[in-house]
């Protein structure tokens, strides 16, 4: 009777086994077939590979002009800065405005144009090229990008949530170190991020060590000019090990940008100035980032947040958003 139990419970284990072994196989084949639709889908529209359609053209002058918005209220600003930047921008829009005509935010683009031209309206050197582009676009006045006490800036902090949320912004001034208490008490706030099942893959890796952060940054290539002056540089994390299916394979940066924007709203009502940081790094440098940080390979590095304190004043960038009406769709049904 023993024998015949063992042999039984042999049995089931194998069929547990056979059926794990099968399951395995078959979502291997799943996670195949949903990243090749997704790479098909990134290969047809992706900006980066048809820059003739409107949307990509558009979405390249706003990197266009963000790069200069971003040189206007830089913390260790040089006048001069960004010539190449603003003939490839002048090129662009006037590219742009023959094939597609206008746009609010190529708009806005001529205004940071004229903002830079009047920053740089002391200076000797001649700028025609500007000059004769900006006296085509006379409608067009300067962008205005906010300079701001500390206390301005985070006067809405306690604020209800309109109010709230139309005062963060992110800022690339630092003057001082954030309590490591105040970080804590940002991660405790942004846990109340929802997350899938309620999984919770995120994970935050507080970077201290100024040798790691420039390190980090130099890697990173979007906080040239500011990264320096950070005290903390907090890389947001996603376990994949909490991802159960294939379709799921977005799931880290879903849940990770989910938390992202609660901690920076933390960090924005605990006084804590902060800006975002992309992580499209190539693989290689990705790789090279988890073994200087030792962050383990399971985890994909979502998004990194440089950390400080704000001096007394600063500047902003203005970053106008887009109308409701150019992203909202309404379909179908009762839209009373
Ligand atoms: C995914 C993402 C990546 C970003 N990467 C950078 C970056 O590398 N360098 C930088 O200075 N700002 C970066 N930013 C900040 C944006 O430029 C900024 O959020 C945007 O211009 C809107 O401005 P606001 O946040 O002040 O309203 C990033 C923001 C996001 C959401």
């Amino acid at each position: 009777m023993d024998g015949l139990k063992k042999i039984v419970a042999v049995l089931r284990r194998i069929k547990r086994g056979a059926c794990e072994w099968l399951m395995r196989r078959h979502m291997r084949r799943e996670v195949r077939k949903a990243f090749r639709y997704d790479m098909q889908r990134f290969l047809d529209h992706a900006g980066a590979l048809h820059l003739d359609r409107r949307a990509a053209a558009c979405a390249e002058i706003v990197m266009g002009y963000h790069v200069l918005e971003k040189g206007l209220t830089m913390p260790h600003r040089r006048l001069g800065f960004g010539k190449g930047a603003v003939r490839h921008l002048i090129d662009l829009i006037d590219a742009f405005e023959k094939r597609f005509g206008g746009d609010p935010q190529v708009t806005h683009a001529v205004a940071v144009l004229r903002a830079y031209r009047e920053m740089h309206s002391g200076v000797p050197e001649p700028m025609p090229h500007l000059d004769a582009f900006l006296s085509a676009h006379p409608d067009v006045q300067a962008a205005k990008e906010p300079h701001v006490t500390r206390s301005e800036f985070f006067a809405a902090k306690d604020a209800p949530f309109p109010a709230f949320a139309a005062s963060r912004h992110v800022v690339r001034h630092f003057a001082a170190p954030v309590p490591r208490e105040t970080i804590d008490r940002a991660v405790a706030l942004a846990l109340t991020a929802p997350s899938a099942c309620n999984r919770q893959p995120v994970r935050v890796h507080a970077i201290c060590d100024h040798s790691l952060r420039d390190r980090l940054f130099a890697m990173q290539g979007g906080s040239r000019g500011f990264g320096q002056d950070a005290d903390k540089v907090l890389v947001v994390t996603a376990d994949l090990s909490s991802v159960r299916w294939s379709w799921e394979r977005n799931d880290c940066y879903t849940n990770g940008g989910l938390f992202v924007m609660n901690l920076c709203y933390a960090l924005h009502h605990l006084g804590v100035a902060h800006c975002i940081l992309h992580w499209s790094v190539s693989p290689d440098v990705d790789r090279a980032a988890h073994e200087m940080l030792g962050i383990p390979d399971s985890e994909i590095i979502v998004q990194v947040i440089a950390c400080g304190l704000p001096p007394e004043e600063f500047d902003v960038a203005a970053s106008p958003r887009r109308a409701v009406g150019e992203i909202l769709t309404w379909h179908g049904g009762n839209q009373v």
